[in-house]
Order: structure tokens, then sequence, then C-alpha cells
């Protein structure tokens, strides 16, 4: 079966084409960064103007790319949510559109769901149960899924999510947008344990996250060496704020997948396109003999071949979307 994958569910306008759940022909994308970098944070109209005017040509590159026709399509798979309503509402009307003209069925796909689903692109579908730590600009979760399409939230952020509290720190810094690439860059030639930051509910005894106090205590250092009159090393902040993420994120999800006794763990979300948060889990992984599996970091961030294959697997059982599926906002996994 060969899917086309839409999303623009924030600042990614992405189109691709799968076969099979499996194999990207091709995985367009047109990244807003430019756009929104200035404000340091996404402008959800600028986000929504730009999705429309990129979402057609996109299409056809995709379609190029993968060396298809539109007759080829057998189905389109859309984020229907969470994310941003205007974005929402561009990639699932374009989708509808496509859909109808093709006469094929269309599937709305949760975002969520994609970015666990880009584990599947990369290594197959792997056995349940598992374990997914899930980190992105919008979410940080830890969710039991015993069997495929099941899921039971385990933990989540009460507050910030990690890519939020990488892109505040950034923006603190004044380094640009999105922080997480750029604090991961800087933070390889840091010492991560320069500045020992909190570990905030590393003791909770559940897999609740928090991560506003991280980042006040990051902005508090950073006022306090200045009025000391200090030179401060971004290199060192960097690394040890990634170190005090990454420190609290892998000890949970290594918690949960012992208690819930599965041995397969997955990564998903853009944060996990953060080589330190990688090699932790890896280790951490390798030591307890647990089976872990992330994408390669461009299927970590937002794109659409993710969201061709959830909306493959869910057609493959077959599951169908109306034509009047509408954009959620607040959608949420389980
Ligand atoms: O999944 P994603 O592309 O979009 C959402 O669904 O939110 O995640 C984007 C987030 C941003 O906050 C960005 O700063 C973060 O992922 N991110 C990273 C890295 N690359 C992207 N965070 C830490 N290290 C990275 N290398
Ligand atoms: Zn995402």
């Amino acid at each position: 079966m060969r899917v086309l994958g839409i999303e623009t569910s924030c600042d990614e306008t992405a189109v691709a084409v799968v076969d099979d759940g499996v194999e990207i022909r091709s995985n367009a994308l047109s990244s807003q960064h430019e756009i929104h970098g200035r404000f340091g944070g996404v402008v959800p109209e600028l986000a929504s103007r730009a999705h429309v005017e990129r979402l057609t040509p996109l299409l056809e590159e995709a379609l190029g790319i993968a060396g298809t026709t539109w007759p080829e399509l057998d189905a389109v798979a859309v984020t229907r949510g969470p994310g941003l309503v205007g974005a929402l509402l561009v990639g699932l009307a374009t989708a509808k559109a496509v859909a109808l003209a093709l006469d094929v069925p269309i599937v709305g796909v949760n975002h969520l769901e994609g970015h666990i689903y880009a584990n599947f692109l990369e290594h197959g579908p792997p056995n349940p149960p598992y374990v997914c730590l899930l980190v992105s600009g919008g979410h940080t979760m830890l969710v039991h899924m015993p069997e495929e399409h099941r899921y039971r939230i385990l933990g989540q952020t009460l507050d910030d999510a990690a890519g939020e509290a990488f892109d505040k720190i950034a923006r603190f810094l004044g380094l640009g947008y999105p922080g997480g690439p750029i604090l991961d860059r800087l933070a390889r030639k840091g010492n991560p344990e320069a500045v020992r930051f909190p570990r905030a509910m590393a003791q909770s005894g559940d897999y609740d996250f928090s991560l506003s106090g991280l980042k006040t205590a990051v902005i508090r250092h950073i006022g306090k060496e200045r009025e000391a009159g200090r030179d401060i090393s971004v290199e060192d902040l960097a690394a040890s704020f990634q170190e005090a993420v990454v420190d609290v994120q892998v000890q949970k999800t290594m918690a949960a997948a012992e208690e819930t006794g599965v041995d397969t763990v997955l990564l998903g979300g853009g944060v996990v396109a953060n080589s330190r948060l990688r090699q932790r889990a890896a280790e951490a992984a390798q030591g307890r003999g647990i089976h872990l599996l992330h994408p390669s970091p461009e299927l970590c961030t937002d794109n659409g071949a993710m969201i061709a294959s959830a909306g493959h697997f869910r057609l493959a059982r077959g599951e169908r979307s109306s034509f009047d599926i509408v954009a959620e906002p607040g959608l949420t996994l389980s």
C-alpha cells in the first residue's frame, strides 16, 4: 500500500510517500525556523500562512522524488492533532481534497503516534509490549504499549515539555531557535559536571516530570555569575543543563521498563535527536539487557513519513476516517 503522509501540526510543512508503512520513497520537508526564529518560538498565525503557501508545491515535490504519480497513491494519512489548530486545518483540508479527487481512503493520525511509528520506518515493526519515551517541543511522557495501538500513559510533564525547556534556555541566552540542536552542539564541547542543576522529580517515585524549575535554576545561575562579574562558559552551561534533563529521562524510562516488565524501549520525538540522550539511553539499556530503538535524528523531528507509517498500520487493520474529521489541538494518546 502506497500512502501519502501530510504533517502540518506545528512549524514544519511535511509530505512523504511511504510504501507498506516502512519503505520511505520520499520525505519532503519545508521548515519554518527562519520565520519563527526572530520571535524565539512558533507564531501560530504565521505558521498557518506558511503551510498554505508551501504545502501544494511540497506535494508535487514529494511525488517527484518518490517517482510516483497521483493515481498510484492508495491512501492519504494526515495529522489531526495535537497541534496548532490553524496549522492542522491546512493539512486536513488538503488531505481531504487529495483523497476526494483520487477516490482513496483518508486516515487521521495522532501526531504522537507518528513519533512512535518513526521507529517502524527505521527498524520495522517491533514486537509489543514496549515502553516509549516521547519527548518533543510540546510533550514529555512515558507510555506503556501492551499491544499495538493501545496506550497507557505512565506519566508526563507537569509543566514545560523537554524541547520547550531547551528552546527557552537558548532564547534566554540569545542563541536562536530551535534551541535543542544549538545547545546539543555547544554541550559537546562542555563539561556536564560544571554546574550541578536540580534533577527535578528524580526521586518522586512516579513517572511524571517537571522542567520549569530547572529552567529557572539555569536562568538564576546565569544572573548570579553575571552579577559576580564571572565569565559564563555557554558550553559548560549547555552540557550541565542537558545532563540534568537527560539524567531524569533515562532513569525514569528504565524504571518504567523494569516495572512493566518489557524488554523493548522506544524513543520518539524531536528531543530524541539529542546526542547525549541517545548515548545515555543506549548505555543504560545495554547494562539492563533492554532492546533500545530510536529513529535516526532526521526522523525524530516532525516529518511526513512518520504520519504515513502510523496511518498505514491503522489502514491495514481496516480503519478509515470520514471526511468530517476535524482538527483536534488537544488530542491525547489514550
Ligand atoms: O517533535 P518535534 O519536531 O516537534 C514537536 O512535536 O514539538 O520537536 C521539536 C523540539 C524542539 O523543542 C527542539 O528544540 C527539540 O525538539 N530538539 C532537540 C534537538 N533537536 C530538536 N532537543 C534537544 N536536542 C536536539 N538535538
Ligand atoms: Zn512532533
